[in-house]
């Protein structure tokens, strides 16, 4: 496997990557009808540093572990922020782990976004459901250094008006920091007067210059699909288009191989990857 492949460059690991490091939650707060954040804390006070987009291996004592992305802000590194959805056995553990509850925890693991290859230029986020949690600390990483990038957009697809994600922080980043927040949904019923459509369409609209534009999109991967296929079609490069590819993991560390993607291991050499080398990938359906 090769570092090229990844978008981002692999972050330092910790010395046995198989060993959960403890970490208690702090805070606990439910997003939506089925989505929580957790913020935690290292029990032995050691930071864990990371980049934007990596994920860690969260582990719910009795219940098992699933990669999460981190959510939080890359510049405090002392508290991890986690945004789960309760799918499942293992996330249904994770989001139900109260204040004061135990967790282990593996990683950083993998490729970050490398927004800060895109300065000089603008920045498109495209995000569908709860994709919007990995891309989250790029964008903080682009609203704390906010005079280095041209246009910011943040294109964002919901299932509902009830499923959208960080309503606090999307006020924020459009008020303080001048991303042009766009937010359309599935299903545009009750009160909701905002717009109703894929995400897609919004990418069509434009609004930036795509040839100096980074574009990192993140979200299930049909949406994935179409996202960037609009994004090439407006002129962005595919070595300036990155994606998240979610696929089973188990180990994160490149040896169980569960998440093979023909010779990628999306543990190590994604989960984000350039669109150079996703475009061939994803037009064979049974990868
Ligand atoms: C790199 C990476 C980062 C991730 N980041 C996040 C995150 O930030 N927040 C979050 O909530 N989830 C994230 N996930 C997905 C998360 O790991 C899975 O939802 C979780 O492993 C499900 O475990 P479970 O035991 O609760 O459910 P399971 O019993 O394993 O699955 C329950 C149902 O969900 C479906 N499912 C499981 N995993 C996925 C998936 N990845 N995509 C679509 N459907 C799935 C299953 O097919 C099944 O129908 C990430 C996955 C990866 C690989
Ligand atoms: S999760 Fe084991 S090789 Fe990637």
């Amino acid at each position: 496997m090769t570092a090229v492949a990844g978008a981002g460059s692999r972050a330092a690991r910790p010395r046995d990557p198989f060993l959960p490091r403890p970490f208690v939650v702090r805070r606990h707060r439910q997003d939506t009808r089925d989505t929580w954040t957790l913020v935690l804390e290292p029990v032995d006070g050691v930071p864990m540093p990371f980049a934007a987009g990596q994920f860690t291996m969260m582990q719910a004592f009795g219940a098992g572990e699933a990669p999460i992305s981190i959510s939080g802000d890359p510049a405090r590194p002392a508290v991890l922020e986690h945004t789960i959805r309760n799918v499942g056995a293992v996330t249904r553990a994770l989001v139900h782990a109260a204040p004061g509850a135990e967790l282990g925890i593996r990683g950083p693991f993998g490729t970050g976004w490398e927004v800060s290859s895109g300065r000089g230029g603008d920045v498109v986020f495209v995000a569908g459901g709860i994709g919007l949690a990995p891309l989250r600390p790029a964008v903080l990483e682009v609203c704390a250094d906010r005079a280095s990038y041209g246009r910011v957009l943040l294109l964002y697809g919901a299932r509902t008006p009830e499923d959208i994600l960080f309503g606090d922080d999307l006020r924020r980043w459009a008020a303080d920091h001048a991303v042009d927040v766009q937010v359309t949904v599935d299903n545009g019923q009750h009160a909701w007067q905002g717009r109703v459509g894929l995400v897609t369409q919004l990418v069509e609209r434009g609004g930036f210059d795509a040839v100096n534009t980074l574009a990192l999109v993140c979200g299930p991967e049909v949406m994935m699909r179409y996202a960037a296929m609009a994004l090439r079609a407006r002129g962005v490069p595919p070595a300036r288009l990155r994606l998240s590819m979610e696929r089973n993991m188990k180990c994160g560390v490149g040896l169980c191989g569960h998440c093979q993607l023909r010779e990628y291991f999306l543990c190590v050499d994604g989960p984000v990857l350039t669109y150079d080398v996703l475009e061939p990938l994803m037009a064979r359906a049974e990868l």
